[in-house]
């Protein structure tokens, strides 16, 4: 299938600070809110940031019928500077970009096409800015109810639980030093919930977006309760189209480019040793 890329100067509608680190960016693109599917990504150029050449990939947090949000942490240069940009400015940007979740029911081995039908249990394991994608998806799956699992270091870092809540999924909070939510790793909380609920293994699927090494471990997970698990990889990028070769990781049918053939992947496909 060929898919639909644009290349423009979009106007900035809203840019709303929505924490002290982070901001929620709205931009007037009916072609990319149409095309975008959850788990794809924009690349961004950001202007008057000195030495700022590259790029900056930032997945699609939600769309409506005339315009894409991205959700930012402002973590450097270009993150801050974005954070600076204000209404009626434009922004040069390319997407939407890379392979997104497949989350057709049809699609999904676990769910045997329509034969869970309403049972089917879709679980979001979110890890930090894990959640801007992941909220993508859990509207375009808010029917099979997902039970969403966000983690954070603290509890000024958990975003988007009521947007969650408001679309019916059940939302179950971790933090590292306990200020919201229980104590402790998104993945324990994952494991805990699997060993406590059999019945709900052969009917379930994960969907992951995360830090690396809670990706692993949601790997690991998912793997030795036997439940098919995607994630969304973060890899630094380059060109952010399949050009550079920059972004590849390992996995088992040879090299991908976390940009093109990604960002997500069927976590039995990537090879872990040394990421
Ligand atoms: C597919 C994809 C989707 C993304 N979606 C989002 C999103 O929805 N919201 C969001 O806030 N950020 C997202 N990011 C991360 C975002 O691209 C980086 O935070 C941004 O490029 C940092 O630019 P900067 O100049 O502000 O900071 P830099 O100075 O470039 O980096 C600051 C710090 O962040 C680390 N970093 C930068 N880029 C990456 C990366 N790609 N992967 C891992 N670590 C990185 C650097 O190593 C450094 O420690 C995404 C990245 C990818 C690859
Ligand atoms: S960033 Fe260039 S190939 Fe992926």
């Amino acid at each position: 299938m060929i898919k639909k890329v644009l290349q423009s100067n979009f106007k900035i509608l809203a840019n709303k600070k929505i924490g002290r680190d982070y901001f929620k960016l709205t931009f007037v693109s009916p072609e990319i809110s149409a095309a975008a599917c959850p788990g794809q990504f924009v690349e961004v150029r950001v202007p008057d940031c000195d030495g700022l050449l590259l790029r900056r990939p930032i997945g699609v947090h939600s769309v409506s019928s005339k315009s894409c949000n991205i959700l930012v942490e402002i973590v450097g240069p270009a993150t801050r500077a974005l954070s600076h940009k204000a209404a009626g400015e434009y922004l040069d940007i390319i997407g939407p970009l890379g392979n997104g979740f497949s989350f057709q029911l049809s699609a999904i081995p676990a769910a045997g096409g329509s034969a869970f039908g309403g049972s089917f249990q879709p679980i979001i394991v979110a890890g930090g800015m894990g959640v801007a994608p992941l909220y993508f998806l859990a509207e375009r799956i808010k029917q099979q109810k997902p039970l969403v699992l966000i983690g954070a270091r603290t509890k000024s870092q958990i975003l988007c639980e009521k947007e969650f809540k408001k679309l019916g999924c059940s939302v179950k909070i971790v933090t590292d030093d306990g200020s919201c939510g229980s104590r402790g790793r998104v993945t324990d909380l994952l494991k805990k919930i699997l060993s406590e609920n059999s019945g709900l293994k052969a009917q379930s699927y994960i969907y992951a977006c995360g830090p690396k090494p809670m990706l692993k471990a949601v790997s690991r997970i998912s793997q030795d309760h036997g439940i098919p698990a995607q994630i969304s990889l973060e890899e630094h990028m380059s060109c952010g189209i399949g050009a550079c070769l920059g972004c590849v990781v390992k996995t088992t049918t040879g090299f991908q480019r976390v940009c093109k053939e990604g960002p997500v992947f069927n976590s039995r496909e990537i090879i872990w040793e040394g990421l």
